[in-house]
């Protein structure tokens, strides 16, 4: 079963709040597991947000990402970035003032790679190859909500989640690993399931397509909070697990990939415990420079639906 999340910026009695709490059925005869881990919010009353859309002021995203821009064209030179620390980057608070082309530390990575802790996977950009699989598959020494592939990250994904599980336990907050890695043929199972129980446009909604999740990149999980009440539902958004994780993850690398009120640019609602790493500087940077998304951090176009 999957909830409607929501929530976030908004006070838990108003009207679009409660909108997001609209309770929509996972696709039965699919694995739990692959239910549960596809659920997100819905949020058809989310209004596009001010000063989200496309940078101005710049150049275009897609410009800026083809005309040779250092974080659109550099080659992916490596798999498991050594990440420097938290670099800071001096610049603006606005996404549209400035593209980690100009302003982000340290080195480069792909945007197309799969491999790339900056490979920007949405409804625009699907996998390649489509059948991609991570070459470095670990399990990650975390308290576990999932077995079997999971349970498993990439090597790079999992060294960071484990620091950061270790530090929020430190501060008293339980995090777990509720969803990793899902194979093309998961997703495919996965998207189906909503498909057979919502609707094909619903469904994008909620679930990528095969070959257009992050979950397939081994650089994504999401996560619960041990307790499982708010699993994949509006209320983990208010959870100890996701206030922390909102407010600390770019210390390790991670980003909430899907925030709230960005569906318009990302092409999903809020999913507050969808993680995704791009690496300390680039995730401090974005957090410092109060980017939302990874589609403005990189200058690349919004990614609303599919193509
Ligand atoms: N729920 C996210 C978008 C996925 O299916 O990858
Ligand atoms: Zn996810």
């Amino acid at each position: 079963m999957c909830q409607n999340a929501g929530g976030g910026a908004e006070s838990p009695g108003s009207p679009s709040r409660r909108a997001f709490g609209r309770i929509v059925a996972a696709g039965a005869g699919v694995a739990a597991l692959a239910a549960v881990a596809a659920c997100s919010p819905e949020g058809r009353t989310q209004a596009a947000p001010s000063g989200t859309g496309v940078p101005t002021g710049s150049p275009s995203p897609t410009a800026q990402a083809s005309a040779g821009s250092p974080a659109a064209t550099a080659a992916a030179t490596t798999t498991n970035p050594a990440d420097p620390g938290p670099a800071v980057s001096p610049g603006s608070n606005s996404p549209a003032a400035s593209s980690p082309a100009a302003a982000a530390p340290g080195r480069q990575y792909s945007l197309t790679d799969p491999t790339s802790p900056w490979v920007v996977v949405n409804k625009h950009r699907p996998l390649s190859p489509a059948a991609f699989v991570p070459p470095d598959l670990v399990q990650p020494a975390v308290r576990l909500a999932v077995s079997g592939e999971a349970a498993l990250l990439n090597s790079t994904t999992a060294a960071a989640a484990q620091r950061m599980f270790t530090d929020a336990a430190a501060a008293g907050v339980v995090l777990v690993l509720a969803s990793g890695y899902r194979s093309f043929a998961t997703q495919t199972a996965t998207y189906n399931s909503y498909v057979n129980s919502r609707g094909r446009a619903e469904a994008d909604t909620a679930s990528a397509r095969p070959g257009h999740s992050e979950h397939q990149t081994g650089w994504s999980f999401d996560i619960g909070d041990g307790g499982g009440a708010c699993s994949f539902q509006p209320c983990f958004a208010e959870q100890p697990a996701a206030v922390w994780a909102k407010a600390n993850a770019h210390r390790f690398g991670f980003v909430v990939r899907y925030p709230w009120m960005f569906h318009q640019i990302t092409g999903y609602y809020y999913e507050p415990w969808h993680l995704r790493y791009v690496g300390i500087e680039a995730a401090v940077d974005m957090h410092t420079r109060g980017v939302a998304t990874l589609e403005e951090y990189f200058g690349l176009e919004p990614a609303p639906s599919y193509l």
